[in-house]
């Protein structure tokens, strides 16, 4: 396909957020596991008007043939100690005594569409391609999910640090939904990834014929999960040389009963009954209270606490089964 074929396609076809593309295009490899539709990397270049392109995790060279189509620069690195095309550079991004290529400093988009750590099933070294014992310790997908998220924030951060005041950088995430010790667990990249930059946009990139999109890793809900049919695609840019901005996500966990704000009585109170979980005297739930923060902080909580359960009682939300005995309605 020529520049104009490309350009008018996507023109026509990836004009709002959703990005959805049944045919991947001509470019790189379908049987490369975790490949991206070449029609993702070009609405990108359309929209951003990039002149040049590098890209980490270059995979089956999707990218790479499609710049070659569009005429414009690329470069590529990837794990892969036989890369797949000539701009592609053998190179572990996350190996400090590595550097990537000149052109990265130079180049008006960076694509990133890292592998997505624990998923079963899905291999590069040793299965996609031939490597080592010490390259696959390397190799992102075969990472647990915490040193796989690491990873990729290193891999976003060295990218970013090569790119040009004004340059865009664009990274493919998803949702990882597994059975781990029989209960369903749900993880999104997108509260792990850290943000450099400006945010530009997020975009949806819907797939098709996923093993997610069939798969509903059934429980013992009343119904089964939603489908996962989508990923993100992050694009921020660069705004300036010396400076940089980050969203870090910080996982935090307390004690609603110690916090000053935010939780109300009526929350906490709540949660009391519940966590009692039978009819509950007023000692019961004065216990429960007492040494956290939110009783200690008011000398009347007892009175408020009896406040709050008159105040739940009248709304339906709790039962005074007989006197001073209390249960959630
Ligand atoms: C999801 S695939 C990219 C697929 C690509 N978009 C395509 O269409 O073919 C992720 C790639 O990351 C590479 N990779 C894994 N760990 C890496 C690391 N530490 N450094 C560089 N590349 C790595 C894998 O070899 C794989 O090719």
């Amino acid at each position: 396909m020529n520049r104009k074929e490309i350009f008018d396609y996507v023109g026509q076809n990836a004009e709002g957020t959703i990005l959805s593309f049944k045919e991947r295009g001509p470019w790189g490899d379908s049987r490369y596991r975790g490949n991206f539709s070449g029609w993702i990397p070009a609405s990108l270049i359309y929209r951003y008007g990039a002149e040049s392109v590098s890209e980490i995790f270059a995979g089956s060279g999707t990218t790479s043939d499609l710049c070659k189509d569009l005429a414009i620069p690329y470069i590529g690195i990837d794990l892969n100690p036989n890369p797949v095309r000539k701009d592609i550079v053998s190179m572990n991004i996350l190996d400090d005594n590595c550097e990537l290529p000149d052109q990265f400093l130079n180049s008006d988009l960076q694509i990133l569409h890292p592998p997505y750590p624990t998923i079963n099933g899905i291999h590069y070294s040793n299965v996609m391609w031939r490597g080592n014992k010490e390259l696959e310790k390397q190799d992102i997908q075969e990472m647990n999910w915490a040193d796989g998220m690491k990873a990729i924030n290193k891999a976003i951060a060295r990218g970013y640090m090569a790119m040009k005041p004004g340059s865009y950088q664009a990274y493919v995430i998803g949702d990882v939904r597994q059975k781990i010790n029989n209960v369903s667990t749900f993880r999104s990249m997108l509260s792990d990834i850290n943000i450099v930059g400006e945010l530009q946009q997020i975009l949806i990139k819907a797939q098709h014929n996923t093993v997610s999109g069939r798969n509903t890793y059934n429980t013992n809900c009343k119904r089964k999960f939603f489908l996962i049919e989508h990923e993100f695609i992050v694009v921020i840019k660069k705004p300036s040389g010396y400076e940089i901005a980050v969203i870090v996500p910080r996982r935090y966990e307390c004690d609603i009963r110690d916090m000053e704000q935010a939780a109300t009585w009526k929350d906490v109170v709540m949660a009391a009954l519940r966590k009692i979980n039978k009819k509950t005297t007023l000692d019961m739930i004065y216990n429960e209270l007492s040494e956290h923060k939110k009783a200690k902080n008011n000398v009347h909580y007892k009175e408020k606490i009896r406040q709050t359960l008159l105040a739940l009682r009248d709304k339906g939300l709790v039962v005074n089964t007989e006197r001073g005995v209390w249960a959630v309605a």
